[in-house]
């Protein structure tokens, strides 16, 4: 069985920064700073301009990942796109990637699989664990796969939507995992559902149970109300869950790889949210210098944390070869996943 190796990193932010202040003087909303940031510890995020979406950025993440590990699209095998924010209600953004990458023309056209994977802020894990089997199971040589998120355009930027909107921001990850026959690569991925809590965190926007799915106005026009339209969010139940949740997931791997917290060189956490972070890495003893940040900068980007992390880790030379990783993240649904890695 070959070992599947992440062999090329990418990450793309949008230019247009906003700060918590700007979300006080731009958008009008009733907050500041000071609340935002002690609660979460995000300074400012990334909104990209209308018409950008999540495979425009995922391309851009892709393409960075693709020359890091001295591919063409064309050597593909596989597209895995993971987002809660895809373009339309189908299809999802990994076909949109793979025509944007000219996968889809030419004598040089490779019509392979493209699959969205809809697990929220667990989706990077879940995509990398599904990376990792179809390599290692021999049906592909390298598989792409990219997490991103265009969040600002399904924002309540209002004070009723305050407590949601400040957390999120855009942003696209990607990584290419490839068969290889050196000993290293990912070790191991261990993933998590819980469907009890599905509406603790989830936006609607429609329920496919209704007739009509969206009600209309007499003129036949769809009217979504303000409940459906944004995120719900029961934030202290999801803060609690995932903190457990992160704990056990990171207990299981390195119990599973039969290591302890302190043979991990690197770990990078979903960044949800730095006081979650701070409790999880507090509870296990991992000390700051190994766990690595962004929400400062970018906020919660949901399924682009984690490789938009991992990015900057290798392009910074913070990540050297031979440093083992842990990667574990926690989201809607309730999901969650953990992966072991030696780089
Ligand atoms: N600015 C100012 N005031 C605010 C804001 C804001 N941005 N947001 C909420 N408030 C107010 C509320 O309206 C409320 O006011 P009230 O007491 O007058 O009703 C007050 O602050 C307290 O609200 P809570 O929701 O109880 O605040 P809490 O201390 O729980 O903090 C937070 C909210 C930061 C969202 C916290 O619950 C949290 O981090 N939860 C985890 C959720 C999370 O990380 N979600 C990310 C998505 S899931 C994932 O990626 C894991």
């Amino acid at each position: 069985m070959p070992n599947a190796v992440i062999t090329g990193t990418g990450g793309y932010v949008p230019p247009r920064v906003v700060t918590n202040d700007d979300l006080v003087q731009q958008y009008g909303i009733d907050t500041s700073h000071e609340w935002i940031h002690r609660r979460t510890g995000i300074n400012e995020r990334r909104f990209a301009d209308e018409g950008v979406g999540s495979a425009e950025m995922g391309e851009k993440a892709a393409r960075l990942a693709l020359e890091a590990a001295g591919l063409e699209p064309q050597d593909l095998d596989m597209i895995l796109f993971a987002t809660l924010s895809p373009e339309f209600c189908f299809p999802g953004s990994g076909v949109l990637l793979q025509e944007r990458l000219g996968l889809c023309e030419g004598p040089r056209a490779r019509f392979v699989p493209a699959m969205d994977i809809r697990n929220q802020c667990s989706g990077f894990l879940y995509g990398l664990g599904t990376a990792t089997s179809m390599v290692q199971s021999g049906a592909c040589r390298h598989v792409l796969l990219v997490g991103g998120e265009t969040h600002s355009a399904a924002l309540d930027l209002t004070t009723r939507g305050r407590t949601v909107s400040s957390l999120f921001g855009d942003g696209a990850g990607a990584v290419v995992v490839s068969a290889s026959d050196e000993d290293r690569g990912i070790r191991g991925w261990w993933l998590g559902a819980d469907g009890r809590y599905a509406e603790v965190l989830c936006q609607k926007v429609w329920d496919i149970r209704r007739r009509p799915f969206i009600p209309q106005n007499e003129e036949g026009v769809g009217q979504v109300e303000p409940d459906m339209m944004w995120a719900h969010m029961e934030g202290k139940r999801v803060f609690r869950a995932a903190v457990e949740r992160m704990c056990e997931a990171v207990l299981t791997a390195c119990t599973a790889q039969g290591i302890t917290g302190d043979d991990v060189d690197l770990w990078l956490f979903h960044q949800a949210n730095m006081r979650i972070n701070q409790y999880v890495a507090n509870t296990l003893g991992i000390p700051d210098d190994k766990l690595l940040h962004n929400i400062d900068r970018y906020g919660n980007t949901t399924a682009a944390t984690i490789p938009l992390l991992l990015d900057e880790a290798v392009r910074s030379g913070r990540l050297q070869p031979g440093m083992k990783v842990a990667m574990v993240a926690f989201g809607s649904g309730f999901t969650w996943g953990s992966a072991i890695l030696d780089w």
